[in-house]
């Protein structure tokens, strides 16, 4: 019984020493990657609806603004039936690095757009991509393979369906890719509400890209504006 014990404690000991490594995102060393979001490929989107869908992957490319991340946009064979990126993002990012791959599937196997990367001198990156199992998971191991920290933003990358998705998801998380939605990688660059950018940027952000947080801060905004306790709301406060 006490040896049992003992060795209990010992697991216990072991498992801390060996700790965890938090790595978490930082807008000093992170890079955006707007990958393949084409409108033909869009159509093949069927694990996110598409009035959501199309919301996400404008709130994926508004990212690098917002935290000013070096952003980089591609395609893939978009004279073709994969189609041109919407115009909403191209505009966006003006002065990005805009590469048109004419055949490479994984954007790695471009020379132009790896150079663009490495030019970026950022050792973490944050992508998403259409669809899931390709252009976001091909590319998200490259990145792996070749050393980078990856965060492949799960809300702004879609495919055929939720078992393509889990199935691509799982080879991701397999290679160490940190798989989280828009509020997640927003939080982790942004750390503190007090920050810059911090509340005053970021709410307006997640007002045009977030809805459910846009309802939080719209309500309790007009509260807080011009807003009286209705009869019963004192009494469920205390
Ligand atoms: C981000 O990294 C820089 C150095 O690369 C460091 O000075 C800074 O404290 C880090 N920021 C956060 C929020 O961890
Ligand atoms: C505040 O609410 C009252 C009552 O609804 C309204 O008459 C008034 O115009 C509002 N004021 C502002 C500044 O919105």
């Amino acid at each position: 019984m006490r040896s049992q014990l003992l060795s209990a404690v010992t697991l216990i000991g072991a498992s801390v020493v060996e700790g965890y490594t938090y790595t978490r995102l930082n807008k000093t060393d992170a890079a955006l990657l707007v990958v393949d979001h084409q409108l033909g490929l869009s159509t093949l989107v069927r694990d996110i609806e598409p009035v959501a869908y199309r919301q996400n992957i404008l709130g994926h490319a508004a990212l690098g603004n917002l935290f000013s991340l070096p952003t980089i946009l591609t395609t893939s064979a978009e004279t073709g039936p994969n189609g041109a990126l919407p115009q909403d993002i191209v505009k966006m990012h003006p002065t990005a690095p805009f590469i048109k791959r004419n055949g490479e599937v994984n954007a790695w196997d471009n020379s132009e757009f790896k150079a663009a990367v490495k030019a970026t001198g950022k050792s973490q990156i944050i992508i998403a991509g259409i669809v899931t199992d390709v252009c976001t998971s091909f590319l998200a191991q490259s990145l792996r393979a070749e050393g980078y920290e990856v965060w492949a933003n799960t809300e702004a990358s879609g495919t055929f369906d939720n078992k393509i998705a889990f199935d691509a998801n799982r080879a991701m998380e397999n290679a160490g890719v940190h798989l989280m939605g828009l509020f997640g990688i927003t939080m982790d660059l942004m750390r503190d509400w007090r920050a810059t950018p911090g509340s005053l940027e970021v709410l307006p952000f997640l007002d045009t890209y977030l809805v459910p947080y846009s309802l939080i801060a719209r309500s309790h905004g007009y509260a807080v504006d011009n807003g009286t306790l209705a009869p019963g709301e004192a009494q469920i406060l205390v």
